[in-house]
């Protein structure tokens, strides 16, 4: 039972999920900059974190099977990486407590069970502290690439535009077919449907800059979404297109942008946010 509680005191300690009345995004600290590509390839920061946590359960793994003096060392190994770790992130040094580090080595070495649960969980609150107010932070930011960078050749207009722009550019296009359709404007609502459609197309031009296997692309802007484009442009040739099958494909056309927006748009928006 005692065994079981000290699984339970250390499984709260890995993994990123945490209750909480907020979430607040905080930007991460310039100096953490220089254990992520372009600075360093080597991820030093997150391995060191890798490092905690896999000595934290070599301290469980190892009481439960009577080995002490494993579990001794991997409590050994906590310690100095939990040293090493405070010194790497000078604006982050007061979320550590050296002391917990060394009173858990401690705890294993009396080789007292509730000692050793108890010394857990006050070390493991300082690592908990840290990762509700940085961690999601930290992996949008160095773990996402940028859309900042990414160009689009916009076909009407022949320029190339950002991703948010062209996004801009794109929604207004079936606005303006929306709302022509609605004012019974029939060539109006044609040449920006015509716009739309094409724009909409171009969009599968920006996957490559990121994915290399198709399957992605297929996923969001694939088949279903080229036929949708293609109904849409036949019904847009025609007079008088219909105005309820106009809207019946825009949908079917939106469920991608959606999809999309699910994978891409929140850690955009974040990364944007903190690159101002
Ligand atoms: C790569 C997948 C992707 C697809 C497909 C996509 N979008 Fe986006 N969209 C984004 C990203 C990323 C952003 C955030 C851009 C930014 O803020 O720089 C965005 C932003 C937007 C915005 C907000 C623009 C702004 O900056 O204010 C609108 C509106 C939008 N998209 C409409 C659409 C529509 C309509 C479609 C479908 C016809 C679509 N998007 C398809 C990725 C996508
Ligand atoms: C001062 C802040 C801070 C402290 C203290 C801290 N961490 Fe972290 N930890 C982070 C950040 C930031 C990330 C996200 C890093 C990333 O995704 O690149 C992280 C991520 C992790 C991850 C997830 C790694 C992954 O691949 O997603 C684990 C596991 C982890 N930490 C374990 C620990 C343990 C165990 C302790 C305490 C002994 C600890 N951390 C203390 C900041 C901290
Ligand atoms: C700026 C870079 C970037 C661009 C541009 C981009 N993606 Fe992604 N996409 C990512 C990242 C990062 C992930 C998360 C998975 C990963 O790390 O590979 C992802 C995940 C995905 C996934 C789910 C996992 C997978 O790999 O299939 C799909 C589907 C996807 N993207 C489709 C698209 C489509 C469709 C486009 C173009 C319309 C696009 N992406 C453009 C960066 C990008």
């Amino acid at each position: 039972m005692r065994y079981r509680a000290l699984i339970t005191a250390l499984a709260v300690i890995a993994g990123v999920s945490f209750s909480a009345e907020k979430v607040i995004l905080k930007k991460p600290p310039e100096s953490l900059k220089k254990y992520y590509p372009p600075a360093s390839k080597n991820y030093e920061f997150i391995s060191a974190m890798h490092t905690m946590s896999t000595a934290f359960y070599g301290i469980n793994l190892n009481i439960n099977e009577g080995n002490w003096e494993g579990a001794k060392r991997w409590a050994q190994e906590l310690k100095k990486t939990y040293l090493k770790v405070s010194k790497m992130v000078p604006e982050w040094k007061s979320y550590f407590k050296p002391q917990l580090a060394d009173n858990l080595v401690k705890a294993v070495s009396s080789k007292n069970v509730d000692r050793v649960i108890g010394a857990s969980k006050k070390l493991g609150q300082t690592c908990a502290k840290c990762h509700q107010d940085n961690e999601i932070a930290v992996k949008l930011v160095y773990h996402f690439p940028s859309f900042e960078t990414i160009k689009i050749e916009d076909p009407v207009e022949f320029m190339e535009y950002k991703t948010g722009k062209y996004m801009e550019k794109l929604t207004n296009s079936m606005k303006a077919l929306k709302i022509y359709l609605l004012q019974g404007e029939g060539d109006k609502a044609q040449e920006a449907g015509m716009n739309f459609v094409e724009r909409a197309r171009q969009l599968r031009s920006m996957c490559s800059k990121c994915h290399t296997n198709k399957l992605s692309e297929e996923v969001i802007v694939g088949k279903e979404f080229e036929k949708a484009l293609n109904d849409l442009e036949n019904l847009l040739s025609g007079d008088k297109p219909d105005r309820d099958r106009v809207f019946k494909l825009l949908g079917k056309v939106g469920a991608s942008c959606t999809k999309c927006h699910n994978v891409h748009l929140i850690p955009q928006v974040v990364k944007e946010a903190f690159e101002k």
